[in-house]
């Protein structure tokens, strides 16, 4: 280099050791990212529900569950628990919800359950160590990618802390005694949820979409899921002439259809889904609001 050109002053010795760094990192993530592209091409990452996880993957996942639960349930306060009425209830609520993935004292886990990866764990074990607090999170939020649902749309919040009451007595439950219990609790109703309990917004609405399973036959504009043609795609929606071929596409006539797609055209695939009116309005709303 010619001695008249001079170095700038931020080219220096360190600054030359970080950039060094950053670029090994990058070089390092990229490689990192094309070798688990190789082995997702090649087909050798296996997805079958058979294969085992590895014991660190359990292990971390147990873990990533329990901070963030334990992070998101922080501000909740759970209100007195301990009353029969409560615990009874609770327990329709876990019979009708729960008993088929979670098991019940003397009772196993229906076929679909037994067969899940990650397999439900047995409650009276988390009912022992997590608060009652992570407890009603867990259940009203579900954990993503385990196949718990969140029972925030399908139970009333009152439902929602009955079953944690149910859930805190588990571990001291005998068969017999929930044998009793779940009898009685039979003539009991498990309340859903009200379509009012969820606020409207964009993003709730969303959330709404999903939570009724429009996602797994539709394409859906702002929804992220599988990408199914089953039904027609629900974009550009207020561009729409016309609804299920014939109706003048409105709002009015959009929630008759969503709530009873047979009523409006009797041989129509897609199933009456028990959408609460409210959420009908609010995802014909978002649909119309589409360019
Ligand atoms: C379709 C199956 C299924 C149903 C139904 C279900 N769960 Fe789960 N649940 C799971 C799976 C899978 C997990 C994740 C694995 C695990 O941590 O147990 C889980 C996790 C949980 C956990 C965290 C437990 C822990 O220690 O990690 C709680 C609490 C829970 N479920 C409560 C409930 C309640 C209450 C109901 C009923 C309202 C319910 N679940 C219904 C499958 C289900
Ligand atoms: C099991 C698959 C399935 C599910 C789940 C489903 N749909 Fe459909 N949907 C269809 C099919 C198929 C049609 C085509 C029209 C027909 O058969 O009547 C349709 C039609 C529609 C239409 C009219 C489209 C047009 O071109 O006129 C709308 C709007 C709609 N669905 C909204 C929804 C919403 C909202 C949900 C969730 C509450 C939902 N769908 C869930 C299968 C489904």
């Amino acid at each position: 280099m010619p001695s008249w050109i001079h170095k700038p002053s931020w080219v220096h010795k360190p600054t030359r050791k970080i950039v060094l760094l950053v670029t090994g990192a990058i070089a390092l993530v990229l490689f990192g990212a094309l070798g688990a592209a190789v082995v997702l091409l090649s087909g050798a990452y296996s997805t079958a529900a058979t294969t085992q996880h590895f014991k660190i993957t359990h292990r971390l996942l147990d873990a990533g569950l329990r901070y963030s639960v334990r992070a998101s349930a922080s501000d909740i306060q759970a209100p007195i628990l301990d009353e029969p009425h409560k615990y009874e209830q609770g327990a329709a609520c876990y019979r009708l919800h729960c008993a088929q993935c979670h098991g019940a004292p003397g009772i196993a886990p229906d076929e679909e359950g037994r067969g899940m990866l990650p397999i439900a764990s047995n409650l009276a074990q988390s009912a022992r160590e997590w608060p009652a607090e992570w407890l009603y999170y867990v259940t009203k939020k579900g954990v993503r990618m385990s196949g718990m649902p969140a029972w925030e749309f399908r139970m009333s919040e009152e439902s929602l802390w009955s079953t944690v009451a149910f859930l805190t007595r588990l571990p001291s439950l005998t068969r017999a005694e929930y044998a009793q219990l779940s009898q009685y609790s039979a003539q009991l109703e498990c309340e859903s949820a009200e379509g009012a309990e969820m606020q409207a917004s964009e993003d709730r609405t969303k959330i709404v979409f999903r939570q009724y399973a429009c996602h797994s036959c539709h394409r859906i504009e702002g929804v992220v899921g599988p990408k199914s043609y089953v039904g027609p795609a629900l974009v550009e929606w207020s561009h729409r002439k016309y609804l299920a071929g014939t109706l003048p596409n409105n709002e009015e006539n959009l929630v008759r259809f969503i709530l009873d797609p047979q009523a409006v055209r009797p041989h129509s695939l897609m199933p009456k889904l028990e959408v609460a009116p409210a959420h009908a309005r609010q995802m014909a709303r978002y649909l119309l609001e589409l360019e």
